[in-house]
């Protein structure tokens, strides 16, 4: 049975309980964030950290996420998670408990905090150098997908969509533009060139994303941030997603199109390996071994 943090403690799972009049339950009124452990080490916590200060903020829930850092490496330890490859630490934080009434509660209420960690199972070698499938789906969300917010049915509904299709991402559209996926941020190779979303409004900017990005300068890849028409895709040498649960996962075929050669590429398989390197030199760094 795993321990989770809920408003301050530590407890078994099936003892945490929360409110029915909690407005995250409600009315999907809060935020959240996923970090990544890697052999125990929480990897590019400030950021994560930053982001859901971030959204709070957005959304004036009035809660300082600091205290957070010690919580999160409690609960890799009280799940023994200290050692795990990898692992991901989920946190929420609602606006908390009051009668249902859209506007803010009047009087302030405490923001209700839940958080868990679980080991994350990475897909096999074998099936990443396979590639992977995704599908179009439109973007129905709002305009602040900037926002991490808990309110994640169109997401939910996209990725059910790419289930349904046999795929394993579902690509967000809105006016022609390939945004991001249901649950990482995307990117093609054109013309030899990395390109991916600006981190606008409609997308969520990724910790992933934006260290995908610093690999790609480190590498000396270039790099181009702009919209990209679905129109395009069809002649891109390569796609690919990314993200904590995704980390780097090549796409080899979209909508049953396959993507350059329909084979996983080598700006990816670069990327990846960066990708490890960097979170191993991270790990040791923190474990005291660099
Ligand atoms: N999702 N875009 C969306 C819509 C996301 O939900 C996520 C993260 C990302 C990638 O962000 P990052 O690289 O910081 O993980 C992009 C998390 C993992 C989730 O909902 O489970």
């Amino acid at each position: 049975m795993s321990t989770v943090y809920l408003n301050g403690e530590l407890l078994p799972k099936e003892r945490a309980l929360i409110s029915v009049d909690d407005r995250g339950f409600l009315f999907g009124d809060g935020v959240y964030e996923v970090t990544p452990a890697y052999g125990g080490s929480l990897f590019r916590k400030d950021r994560h950290l930053d982001r859901i200060r971030r959204g709070l903020a957005a959304l004036r829930i009035d809660f300082d996420p600091e205290p957070l850092d010690q919580v999160h490496c409690n609960l890799l330890a009280a799940n023994g998670l200290e050692e795990a490859e990898v692992a991901i630490v989920y946190t929420q934080v609602t606006r908390g408990v009051a009668p249902r009434a859209h506007a803010f509660p009047t009087t302030p209420v405490q923001p209700t905090v839940y958080a868990f960690a679980k080991e994350f199972q990475r897909p096999t070698r074998e099936q990443w150098k396979l590639g992977y499938m995704a599908t179009l789906v439109p973007d129905r969300r709002w305009a602040r997908v900037d926002i991490k917010t808990i309110g994640l049915l169109p997401n939910c509904l996209a990725m059910q969509a790419a289930v349904e299709a046999g795929a394993a991402d579902a690509l967000l559209v809105r006016d022609g533009i390939a945004l991001e996926g249901a649950h990482n941020n995307f990117f093609a190779v054109l013309n030899g060139m990395v390109v991916t979303h600006p981190a606008t409004n409609h997308i969520l900017n990724g910790i992933t994303r934006e260290y995908v990005l610093e690999l790609c300068r480190d590498l000396a890849l270039a790099v181009e941030e702009r919209p990209i028409q679905v129109e395009e895709l069809w002649q891109a040498e390569e796609a690919f997603f990314t993200g904590t649960t995704t980390e780097v996962q090549p796409t080899v075929q979209i909508d049953g199109r396959p993507i350059g050669d329909g084979r996983v590429g080598p700006v990816a398989k670069r990327l990846m390996d960066a990708f490890l390197e960097g979170v191993e030199r991270a790990t040791a760094a923190a474990a005291g071994r660099a």
